[in-house]
């Protein structure tokens, strides 16, 4: 049995060690927000925090997370208190397909977390790991600099 905590509870699951975070999360645990890209660690779409730091889900052994902090799009804000990038999210209409939004989101949060003042080359800089099809990089860097406001 694997004890974490997921979006501030403590949870536990006995599913086999290698079976990737993103599996659990959607499968098991129903949060659906946190999307399946690629699963092989290339487009970001599986973010997630663990431990604050924003991590590709579809790569993260559920092994590897005996103890540890995940929080997932769920767990970001609430409807009633979005996250100040969910709001600057809404704010500025990031979104157009809106496939890879919540790994955007959780990047960007995460970003800001750690560099509350960021660049605009830091800002592009971490965002480009996230693949955005529909080329929405612009707005995302608007949203994250309104975040920072
Ligand atoms: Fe994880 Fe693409 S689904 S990086």
């Amino acid at each position: 049995m694997i004890k974490f905590f997921l979006n501030g509870k403590e949870v536990s699951t006995e599913v086999a060690g290698d079976m990737p975070l993103l599996w659990l999360l959607r499968d098991s645990f129903k949060l659906t927000g946190t999307k399946f890209g690629c699963g092989i660690g290339q487009c970001g779409a599986c973010t997630v925090h663990i431990d604050g730091e924003a991590m590709r889900s579809c790569l993260m052994p559920v092994s590897t997370l005996a103890g540890r902090a995940v929080t997932t799009i769920e767990g970001l804000g609430t409807e009633e208190h979005l996250h100040p990038v969910q709001q600057a999210w809404v704010e500025q209409e990031v979104s157009q397909c809106g496939y890879c939004q919540s790994g955007q989101i959780m990047a960007a949060s995460a970003l800001l977390a750690n560099k509350p003042n960021p660049g605009e080359q830091e800002i592009d800089q971490a965002m480009s790991a996230i693949i955005c099809k529909c080329g929405s990089y612009p707005r995302i860097r608007k949203a994250i600099e309104l975040a920072v406001k």
